[in-house]
């Protein structure tokens, strides 16, 4: 649902209080297209998420301003000559032409001026930990911030806003979850052996745009057999020009990690199915625990839970199913505090979701752990809170370049039963993925519509 102009004027009005500026001027910019070297042509463009986010526009140029000075908005937005209209059709005309923003920041020439969006440039060094929990306000106070502190702190003000949905924001995540649906359902529907991952991916992403998606939220994964092991395996991934794909043989397991988006929004949900067979002892049993994995760990997504917590909790539930199965020996909770369970879970538990698949991680800080209470909300160590949509994505996988280390094999040499995890090397991956909305509540699955069936074909 596109944000009405109050709510617009809502989060803009948060994020000014956030940064707590005086007399500054800050022009945050959606960005232009990149061009594809050697050519006239461009990539796909998307705004910048901030500047997206207040304003609900997407075109390239997209210009927001704000003078503290006075507490006000300005919206620019891009105009084409008549010599461009020719060729490409209009931008949707928002706010002032952007050829008035020279003009506009000359009558505020004597002022710091602060680039955020597409025009920052992010320090290279983290400034020191602040003192309160106001991110903006503890940059404007930092009399020694040098300019590049100063952007990052206001970039965190920004993505502390973000990092709660409102409700036209969750509306646009339904939409994109309702859209995946429509592509998951075509697959149980349709994928069988013999079929190719590209032909599953194309009859998938299909349904995604005849359900309203613009575009896919990132590049879908479709992956057969061994393939399931990449945890990005996409499609081109080996060679643009002339790219691979497998034909599906019957008992595979077939992991498709793919979403729609709308409106700017991500969804983003993996199944995991065996094709045209029944599941062997092992398929069955390592979906089944990933899927104890997720459940139990989504209850766990409640305000005031630390999502590292939830993180180790699928880490110990994971390596409790692998010590089962008799592929590792020991206690869990150990085994994951060595890293031998990370060696079948090898990434984290879910990510923040939102105007990007992985959202608020432009900010340096929301990916290190540390003190700083800003750091703290946006990274691993964050607090969850009602609003909050965050994936739940355990996996189990059996990754040649982890399991065929050597270094990694002498490491693990007690905790690790090599001799039956080899006879599971080619088993690919097994990852079960929802987007899950935190509320003061119990916890909503926004894709539980999306089934999941454990054989299909
Ligand atoms: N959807 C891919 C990922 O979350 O990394
Ligand atoms: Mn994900």
């Amino acid at each position: 649902m596109k944000p009405t102009d109050e709510v617009l004027a809502e989060r803009r009005a948060r994020v000014a209080e956030r940064w707590e500026l005086t007399d500054e001027v800050v022009v945050l910019r959606a960005g232009e297209p990149a061009g594809w070297s050697g050519t006239d042509q461009h990539h796909a463009f998307l705004p910048h998420p901030d500047v997206a986010y207040l304003t609900a526009v997407g075109s390239p140029g997209t210009t927001l301003a704000f003078d503290a000075a006075v507490g006000e908005w300005e919206l620019f937005g891009p105009r084409f000559t008549p010599e461009r209209l020719v060729w490409e059709q209009p931008p949707t005309p928002v706010g002032q032409p952007l050829d008035e923003l020279e003009a506009w920041l000359g009558q505020r020439s004597e002022r710091t001026v602060i680039e955020l969006g597409a025009g920052a440039t992010m320090p290279e060094t983290l400034p020191p930990p602040a003192a309160t929990d106001t991110p903006g306000g503890d940059a404007a106070k930092h009399a020694d911030a040098s300019a590049g502190a100063m952007v990052l702190r206001l970039s965190a003000a920004i993505a502390l806003e973000r990092i709660t949905k409102d409700d036209a924001e969750i509306d646009d995540i339904r939409q994109a979850a309702e859209a995946s649906t429509a592509g998951f359902d075509w697959v149980y529907a349709n994928a069988a052996p013999g079929m190719t991952e590209r032909e599953i991916q194309i009859g998938m992403e299909a349904q995604f745009y005849a359900a309203g998606a613009p575009r896919v939220a990132y590049d879908s994964i479709v992956a057969s057999g061994p393939h399931g092991a990449y945890l990005h395996y996409v499609y081109a991934g080996d060679d643009p020009l002339r790219p691979a794909t497998r034909t599906v043989e019957a008992g595979d397991l077939l992991l498709i990690d793919a979403g729609a988006q709308h409106g700017g929004y991500a969804s983003d949900v993996t199944r995991t199915m065996v094709v045209g067979a029944d599941p062997t002892d092992e398929q069955e049993f390592l979906w089944k625990l990933v899927l104890s994995a997720q459940q139990q760990t989504i209850d766990m997504c409640r305000p005031g839970k630390v999502w590292r917590e939830v993180h180790l909790a699928a880490a110990r539930i994971l390596g409790a199913g692998l010590v089962e199965l008799g592929l590792l020996r020991g206690d869990p909770a150990e085994l994951v505090t060595q890293g031998a369970v990370a060696l079948f879970f090898p990434h984290g538990l879910g990510h923040l979701l939102g105007l990007s698949v992985h959202d608020i991680t432009s900010v340096p800080y929301s990916r290190e752990p540390s003190d700083d209470p800003l750091l703290s909300r946006l990274g691993p160590n964050r607090l969850l809170e009602p609003g909050m949509v965050t994936t739940v994505e355990p996996g189990i996988y059996f990754i040649d370049a982890l399991l065929g280390d050597a270094a990694r094999r002498e490491q693990f040499a007690e905790a690790v039963v090599w001799e039956r995890v080899d006879e599971l090397r080619g088993f690919g991956g097994i990852r079960i993925e929802d987007d899950v909305l935190v509320t003061d509540g119990d916890p909503e699955v926004l894709t539980a519509a999306i089934d999941k069936p454990i054989r299909i074909g």
